[in-house]
């Protein structure tokens, strides 16, 4: 009986659909599902299902919410559309946090042939989505971006405050140079591709970060056939947005981490970066130590207990902040990571002392040895210690 009558509201939708999300049944069969990440939408929520009700009209669509826990109740208020709505879904997602995640689990979860995905925070133009589908249902390409960088949509992205305008060209740019393929906005959020595209590279994908499409093109074993629309990115009106500074550090990690063929994972390569500040700050400090008239084998321990605290608050914010130390827990880390880092110093001088005495005409390569076994020790220790 319900299926009946779901076959029939699919063929005539209600016409009282103007205001609320109408309470449309489930076609019979699922073209597209849009998958919208949230993470304390839930004031745009409602509007997002009218919006995406108002343009999807005639097409079979479903849109699967995928919600961080987030705190001012998203998910519930999913929910209670989706107990009216049976199109509508959320995956609420316990302990973890990620855009990226977020969404390989939403393209997971769906089983249409097509699935989109796009901010829940009202920025991207829904209309769009139609025009998008119609691209991939002709065959024209594989995956469609909606892009703001198109000459039609010209470099003016008029949601973006200037200096996320540079930072986000800069990102665009560094990405044209790894895909080796002109994507002039490979960091959208916005895009539709065939859903059989995505399980073979599943696997590959990064759970961290925002640039999903970019990891996405990144990780195919072929080039994909990519169609970009143009489309103007909107001003947000409610909520906040999460990218912050991490984030476009995760997304060079990630850049480096595809050129290296994946080789060095991300954390290590933020972790390699930190050490090389350190050394940095440490000399820095040493010459002002030395300055104010520290002796020298005292500026010298001075120096290198500034850096090391400086590597482990960088680590702890940047590198490890999805588990970041707090409170008594943050100076606990600071011992156990200092007492790390010195045993990977003696570790060090070790391995140095020993490739110079095979090789004491390369002096440098001992150095070099040594300075890595030193800091994969650490990266390796510390990671399991002290995070
Ligand atoms: N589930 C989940 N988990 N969703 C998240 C998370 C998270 O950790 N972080 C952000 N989101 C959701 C937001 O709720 C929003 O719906 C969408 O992802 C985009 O997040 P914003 O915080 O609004 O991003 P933005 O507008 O600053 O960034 C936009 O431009 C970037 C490129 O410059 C987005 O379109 C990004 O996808 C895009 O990469
Ligand atoms: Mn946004």
């Amino acid at each position: 009986m319900v299926t009946k009558s779901s076959v029939a509201g699919a063929v005539t939708p209600p016409s009282s659909a103007s205001t609320a999300p109408a309470l449309a049944a489930p076609a019979p069969v699922c073209d597209l599902t849009v998958i919208v990440p949230t993470f304390n939408e839930r004031a745009n929520v409602a509007t997002m299902v009218e919006r995406l009700h108002r343009a999807l009209e005639g097409i079979a669509w479903r849109a699967i919410f995928v919600d961080d826990n987030s705190p001012d109740g998203t998910a519930e208020a999913v929910k209670a559309i989706a107990a009216v709505d049976p199109r509508i879904q959320c995956l609420r997602r316990i302990g973890r946090r990620g855009l990226a995640g977020a969404v390989v689990e939403g393209m997971l979860a769906s089983a249409s042939p097509f699935v989109a995905v796009i901010d829940g925070d009202l920025q991207h133009d829904e209309t769009l989505l139609p025009s998008m589908l119609k691209v991939l249902r002709a065959g024209d390409a594989e995956l469609v971006i909606a892009s703001r960088y198109t000459a039609a949509a010209d470099a003016e992205v008029e949601g973006l405050a200037p200096v996320r305008q540079l930072g986000s060209q800069f990102a665009n740019w560094l990405g044209r140079l790894v895909l080796r393929q002109h994507v002039s906005d490979p960091v959208s959020g916005f895009f539709m591709i065939r859903r059989d595209l995505v399980d073979p590279v599943a696997a590959k994908l990064a759970g961290e970060g925002f640039k999903i499409l970019f990891d996405l093109i990144a990780s195919q074993p072929r080039r994909l056939k990519i169609v970009e629309l143009p489309y103007t990115f909107r001003e947000r009106l409610a909520g906040a947005s999460k990218l912050d500074q991490r984030v476009v550090v995760d997304y060079l990690g990630l850049l480096i981490s595809k050129v290296s063929g994946g080789v060095i994972p991300t954390r290590a390569l933020l972790f390699g970066l930190v050490g090389a500040s350190g050394v940095v700050i440490s000399l820095a400090a040493f010459a002002g130590l030395r300055q104010v008239g520290t002796p020298n084998e005292l500026a010298q321990l001075f120096a290198s207990l500034i850096a090391m605290a400086s590597n482990y608050l960088i680590n702890n914010e940047i590198t490890y902040r999805d588990r970041r130390r707090r409170g008594w827990g943050l100076l606990l880390g600071y011992v156990k990571f200092c007492a790390l880092c010195s045993i990977g110093l003696l570790a060090n001088l070790a391995v140095f002392s020993l490739v110079i005495k095979w090789a004491p005409q390369y002096p440098l390569v001992a150095s070099v040895a040594g300075t890595g076994f030193g800091a994969l020790w650490n990266y390796m220790t510390t990671s399991v210690a002290v995070w």
